[in-house]
């Protein structure tokens, strides 16, 4: 293989790749009480054992890996709760997304998750 097409494959590969989500692990504990009180009747307490589609796992991680944080975050503080849509603050829809991350196995850290930041992210592991 020539020089210019490994160069090529390399670039690639590296723009293929988003940046691994940050958040730290106060915002998850506090995302998944506001789970617990508004999200978790149909999502469930672990955000995979409800009756409305599951917001952790396999099929899940499927479903919105090629999609923003911020796409995410978008639909789920304008459509959710589903009774209530968008009536969380900001603050406890950031700190959702952080539970559904720590739920879907990323790891936390000591930078915050920031509404700024969600387009800089995905799902993609
Ligand atoms: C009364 C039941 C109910 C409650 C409470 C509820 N949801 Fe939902 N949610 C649903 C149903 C049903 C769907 C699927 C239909 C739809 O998208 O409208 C859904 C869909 C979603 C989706 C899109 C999932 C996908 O893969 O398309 C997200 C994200 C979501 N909910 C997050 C939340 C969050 C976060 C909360 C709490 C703040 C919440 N929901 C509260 C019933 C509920």
């Amino acid at each position: 293989m020539n020089r210019i097409l490994l160069v090529l494959l390399g670039l690639t590969t590296v723009s293929a790749q988003a940046a691994t989500p940050a958040y730290t692990k106060a915002q998850a504990t506090q995302g998944a009480a506001v789970d617990k009180a508004q999200c978790a009747l149909c999502h469930g307490s672990t955000l995979q054992n409800g009756g409305a589609p599951k917001l952790a796992g396999s099929a899940f991680l499927l479903k919105w890996g090629s999609n923003s944080l911020d796409d995410f975050h978008s639909i789920m503080s304008t459509t959710m709760p589903q009774t209530h849509p968008g009536a969380l603050k900001p603050e406890q829809y950031i700190n959702l997304v952080a539970y559904v991350l720590q739920q879907n196995g990323f790891k936390p850290g000591t930078t915050a998750l920031k509404a700024a930041n969600l387009k800089q992210y995905t799902f993609r592991k």
